[in-house]
């Protein structure tokens, strides 16, 4: 029986956590079908990471461009790991989702002749990132958030959600807390979807926001459930050198060039042809690679030079204007008048929750959870296979979250589920979880631990990996779970209590980074944007497969494979 009978209960037709693109795509259709519908947040909408996001959104839109060389590109991008059902999808209805997206509200930049105007990205072999400025992620969310909010969604920002209600191989909603004031409610659901971002703040030089921990990735897993191609994180090749703040791809895409100390453009003897434009785990590992043979920049020679000063400044001013400054707010770099310090930077995860091309979660490779949609960078569907093509994630969250919500309409108008009865006890394993995080009267600290997690990360599972590296990190893993066992914690009231927050984010962020680090142990071969300089090539026969990895209560590891759906595209040697 529950510890608290203060458990509020809320019944709702459709739960989503998560209010970023896929999020609120999903609750706009759920709500104008008539569905009563509740998004749950950890932060206002408007602060989600899809704001973040600087470049662009693909669309083969002009007419010298097609969606088949769209899904080309994707393919190959992936290295040959995605599904090419899910990409054909993704790529097809890509002109229709800017269209909506525009009619929605949407503010996307003009070329000369009044169409929307596009810039190249790396890995395409045509230009088709549709942007607003340098700002494209917010001009979208900001539009799809009026129409949601027009539409009548219930948001419950400012609270985090701490568990899933999962029996019997069905979901029936989340046990969630209010973070301004710790009060525990039970949100019960007939369909549940989690659009909760990505996680890359595991890593210490990252571009994602604080919020970016990942929770949602643990909470499934704890009740069993796979997580898929964990192994995949993307590295973006321009992070600003002290911060790994985003410094857009669209400053490549617009002509930047990359330098090393002796001045050579040295993407010249990596990419010969597509050179900065070649896909980001090439520009990655050739930032990485002139940084270790001694030919980087800056105090401490860990970045490279990108350079913008031979462009027209009006091309800076109009199309890059919040990259400009970004590097003088965090470097006092004005890229008008000088080259910019970068590095690679811990950006995206391509791996994730499990689902099939119609978003519903799946509990092995073969069989689904009843209730349970997932959309967006927590999710793994799979159309960036091993590596993603910049300018598809915000395709990906506004199309697939889309999709979700037009497959859960269908689901909750078929009228076969019921709303299971919700009890109080539903939140028990979230308040265990308070209760013991907040009493706990250990030695060890949050930030000391995170930090110590973060930096092995970045420098046993980043850019380069290796067995040795690896296992060195699963060690230190493990020592990390078991320390967070004595964390203390300062804060033990009940408002706006951030360091309880931060406590249970580290408990997430611990277990799922063993999935990262596991699944690269597991993988002996190079794809993507998992390079094990012991494996350096791609192993189709052993490893064209996705991963699918469990994590038992005492954080033991197992795996089993999937199948990679093939297509029209057949794996062949990448280069560019
Ligand atoms: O470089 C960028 O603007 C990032 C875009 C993306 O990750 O898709």
């Amino acid at each position: 029986m529950s510890t608290n009978p203060d458990v509020k209960i809320y019944e709702y037709d459709a739960v989503i956590v998560g209010a970023g693109l896929a999020g609120l795509a999903a609750a706009k259709e759920l709500t104008e079908a008539g569905m009563k519908t509740a998004i749950i947040t950890k932060l206002h909408p408007l602060r989600s990471h899809s704001g973040a996001a600087q470049g662009g959104i693909n669309a083969a839109l002009h007419p010298d461009d097609s969606t088949e060389l769209h899904e080309f590109d994707t393919v190959k991008g992936s290295d040959y790991l995605a599904d090419q059902d899910c990409v054909e999808l993704m790529c097809t209805k890509a002109p229709e989702t800017i269209r909506w997206a525009e009619r929605m509200g949407a503010v996307f930049s003009r070329d000369e002749k009044g169409d929307i105007a596009i810039r190249p990205f790396g890995g395409q072999s045509k230009p088709r990132a549709c942007y607003a400025k340098d700002r494209t992620g917010l001009a979208v969310l900001q539009a799809i958030y009026e129409q949601a909010h027009r539409a009548g969604i219930e948001v419950y920002d400012e609270w985090y959600a701490a568990d899933l209600l999962y029996k019997d191989g069905k979901v029936s909603g989340v046990a969630a807390y209010d973070i301004r004031n710790s009060k525990p409610a039970i949100f019960n659901a007939k369909v549940t979807m989690f659009a909760t971002g990505g996680h890359g703040r595991a890593y210490r030089f990252n571009s994602n926001a604080h919020a970016n921990t990942g929770d949602s990735l643990s909470i499934v897993a704890r009740h069993g459930l796979p997580l898929e191609d964990m192994e995949f994180v993307q590295f973006h090749p321009s992070g600003l050198g002290g911060s790994g703040v985003l410094i857009s791809e669209a400053a490549r895409g617009e002509g930047g060039r990359l330098f090393n100390s002796l001045g050579e453009r040295f993407m010249e003897k990596y990419a010969p042809n597509a050179m900065e434009l070649a896909s980001r785990d090439v520009v990655s590992r050739a930032i990485m690679e002139e940084v270790r043979q001694g030919r980087g920049v800056g105090k401490d020679g860990q970045s490279v030079n990108i350079d913008l000063t031979h462009l027209d400044p009006e091309i800076i001013l109009t199309r890059l204007p919040e990259l400009r400054e970004l590097a003088i707010a965090f470097q006092g770099q004005d890229m008008l008048k000088e080259a910019i310090h970068i590095s690679a930077t811990a950006h995206y995860s391509m791996g994730g929750i499990p689902t099939n091309i119609n978003c519903q979660v799946r509990k092995s490779p073969t069989e689904f959870v009843e209730g349970f949609y997932a959309a967006g960078e927590c999710s793994c569907v799979s159309v960036h296979g091993a590596n993603r093509l910049g300018a598809n994630s915000v395709l990906e969250a506004l199309l697939f979250g889309r999709h979700a919500g037009e497959n859960m309409v269908k689901e909750l108008q078929e009228g076969n589920i019921e709303l299971r009865k919700a009890t109080v006890s539903d939140a028990d394993t979230m308040l265990a979880e308070m209760h013991k995080l907040k009493t706990s009267n250990g030695t060890e600290r949050v930030p000391t631990l995170r930090v110590e997690l973060q930096d092995g990360m970045t420098k046993n599972a980043g850019v380069f990996r290796t067995k040795e590296s690896l296992e060195e990190q699963i060690t230190l893993i493990d020592n990390l779970l078991e320390r967070f066992n004595h964390i203390r914690i300062d804060d033990k009231s009940n408002t706006f209590n951030t360091d309880l927050q931060e406590a249970i984010e580290l408990g997430h962020m611990l277990e799922f980074s063993k999935f990262i680090v596991d699944g690269a142990l597991n993988r002996e071969e190079s794809r993507g944007g998992h390079y094990r300089e012991d494996f350096p090539t791609r192993d189709d026969k052993n490893y064209l497969k996705h991963t699918y990895a469990y994590m038992d209560k005492e954080f033991n590891m197992t795996h089993e494979w999937g199948e990679v759906v093939l297509g029209k595209f057949e794996p062949k040697e990448r280069t560019y």
